[in-house]
């Protein structure tokens, strides 16, 4: 068994990711962590060093290290899969999901949190959710090659996380009793 998370940076990849892993009793991983530790660095750092082309290169391979594991939850960067073939490969080893979520709702979180997104710096909070609008175009098609896809800005904002968790479990034991009934016929 392999999940992994992927969506725009604050749809709570992290968040969601660690909570699941914690229900199922499996470790978690979270990407940017992997690299991070691997490197000593930070992820500006990377950038700064190495230019977003560094970095994706970087986060490619590490992405190939960790998503080898078995019986994991892996929580990866906003931009993982919208860089070389990382989607395909997520689907070929893994039950990817979308965390999906309005531009105003990622704006949020991403104004509250406190993770430095070398891809948002200096952008103001009013420019912030017009960026993100005009680069989900551009990453939706990605994100949409996802095997399943929740939207989080549905849900209830108290109960998100353990509301997600909930969804993520019975989209995925759905699967597995359709399985078993086809095995079945
Ligand atoms: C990025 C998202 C970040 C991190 C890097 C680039 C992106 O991860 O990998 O800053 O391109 O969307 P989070 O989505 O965990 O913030």
């Amino acid at each position: 068994m392999r999940i992994i998370l992927i969506g725009y940076m604050g749809a709570g990849k992290t968040t969601v990711g660690k909570a699941l892993a914690a229900e199922l009793g499996v470790p978690f991983y979270d990407l940017d962590w992997f690299i991070t530790t691997r490197y000593r660095k930070s992820i500006p750092e990377i950038f700064a060093e190495k230019g977003e082309e560094g970095f994706r290169e970087l986060e490619h391979r590490m992405l190939h290290e960790v998503a080898e594991f078995e019986d994991i939850v892996l929580s990866c960067g906003g931009g993982t899969p919208c860089f070389f073939d990382n989607m395909e490969y997520m689907n070929s080893l893994a039950d990817t999901i979308y965390l999906k979520a309005k531009p105003a709702v990622l704006a949020m979180h991403l104004r509250m949190g406190k993770g430095k997104r070398p891809l948002l710096e200096g952008k103001s909070p009013e420019e912030l959710e017009t960026v993100i609008s005009e680069m989900l175009l551009t990453r939706e098609p990605f994100y949409s090659k996802a095997k399943y896809t929740i939207d989080v800005s549905l849900l209830d904002t108290a109960n998100k996380i353990q509301e997600s968790v909930k969804l993520i479990k019975e989209l995925l034991d759905k699967e597995k009793n359709e399985e078993v009934a086809h095995r079945r016929l």
